[in-house]
């Protein structure tokens, strides 16, 4: 673990480049049978050689805020904790826990940090089912909830009350892309006591880096961009080691841990999210600019635009835009279906972040069974459409909305 180098400082100290920490950060030089790869521990439990080793291990364990070894694969695994390290690492923070999806990740933070009788203010315009636990399952828990409009500071700091314990915001936001001014957001909730936790899954560490604005914790879902290839699930929670240590222990409690064998993949997935990434900021920035100049879509929201309501903040806090794209097409739902389903290169399909591209009509996905007022006022409208681009070339993805825009 950080092991040092020649001129004595840790790796991580040495290695400031994002590509390079998502390579080689928390990664074994070193691996049994000399392996270039880390190997997968595939093993529920662990041995112990005779009774002084087992007592030997109790009392590390009793002293030591992080044992050298696990005895059971829910309290820790090395192929997993070697990811860890990695996404610790890339974010800036002491610690990450690995857990079994983005909602596990929401759900953990959210019961740990927060008892009965507290306060939770929340931005709107945020994934569905994070909106949905607050407001159903941590209701039944006597935890109120504030839903404010998308990154409106003035809106947070002016429901911010006794009780108020932690503010949970999305940046950029799904689909709208909203984006929060995160040094303002740390300030307002300093001088409150009231702690803040960002998903920061639309943007990667790549692009945002919440916890230098001073946020307390960070989320992903690791689904998305940071394994990348839509193959596996799993999420994560990077901060202090004062709120990380409570929320591991939690972990190992509530039963939502990443397998060793989906953790080697989030470790294959993080080797290229450097380039991905790249690839992904110049097809977003280039379809939202093609798409914003095209007669036939109405408006677009891309955070890389200065149309955007939030391109100045995203610009003082972000390094590149992310690869989602959201716009209207003229004309009604039915006109954006014809659209997508004459699309050769994207996939129909929720979710985003991964190599190919996916496109979907939000009114259609994750708002179908939503009352269409309820849509409406949010804002979602049937010809509302979400690309969420992938690494495809973009000349070949803007012939393909060229030719897709001429059928409507
Ligand atoms: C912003 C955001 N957070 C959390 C989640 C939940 O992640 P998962 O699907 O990995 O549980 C999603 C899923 O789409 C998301 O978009």
């Amino acid at each position: 673990m950080n092991p040092t180098t020649p001129d004595g400082c840790t790796e991580t100290d040495c290695w400031r480049g994002a590509s390079t920490l998502a390579l080689h950060a928390g990664v074994s030089r070193h691996n049994p049978y000399h392996s270039l790869t880390p190997p997968i521990v595939q093993t529920a439990t662990y041995t112990f050689t005779d009774t002084a080793d087992l007592i030997g291990f109790m009392e590390e364990r009793m002293f030591m805020s992080k044992p050298l070894r696990q005895e059971y694969g829910r309290y820790g695994n090395p192929t997993v904790r070697a990811v860890e390290e990695r996404l610790a690492a890339l974010e800036g923070g002491d610690d990450a826990i690995l857990v079994s999806s983005g909602m596990a990740a929401v759900t953990t933070t959210l019961l740990i940090l927060l008892s009965n009788g507290d306060h939770l203010i929340m931005t709107g315009d945020c994934y569905h089912r994070t909106r949905t636990f607050v407001q159903r399952v941590l209701r039944r828990f006597g935890i109120t909830c504030t839903v404010v409009p998308p990154g409106d500071l003035d809106a947070i700091a002016a429901h911010i009350g006794p009780r108020t314990r932690l503010i949970l915001s999305e940046t950029p936001t799904n689909p709208f892309l909203r984006c929060l001014d995160l040094a303002g957001l740390a300030e307002i909730a300093r001088r409150h006591g009231v702690r803040t936790v960002i998903d920061s899954t639309f943007a990667t560490p790549l692009n945002q880096r919440p916890l230098e604005f001073g946020i307390d914790l960070v989320i992903h879902s690791v689904t998305k961009y940071l394994a990348g290839h839509n193959d596996l699930m799993a999420g994560v929670i990077i901060g202090r080691n004062d709120l990380t240590v409570p929320l591991r222990e939690s972990q190992s409690m509530f039963g939502a841990v990443v397998d060793p064998t989906t953790a080697f993949a989030i470790g294959r997935g993080l080797q290229t999210l450097g380039l991905r990434i790249e690839r992904q900021n110049a097809n977003g920035l280039a379809i939202a600019r093609y798409l914003e100049d095209h007669p036939k879509v109405r408006r677009v929201w891309y955070p890389g635009l200065p149309s955007h309501p939030d391109h100045a903040i995203a610009r003082r806090q972000m390094r590149g835009f992310g690869g989602v794209v959201s716009f209207e097409i003229e004309g009604d739902g039915e006109a954006a279906a014809r659209f997508i389903d004459a699309l050769r290169l994207p996939h129909i399909a929720p979710s985003l972040g991964g190599v190919d591209s996916l496109i979907e009509q939000p009114a259609l996905m994750s708002y179908f069974d939503t009352d269409p007022e309820v849509r409406l006022s949010l804002g979602i409208r049937d010809e509302l459409i979400r690309f969420a681009i992938g690494i495809e070339d973009t000349d070949d993805l803007i012939a393909d909305l060229a030719q897709a825009l001429a059928k409507v």
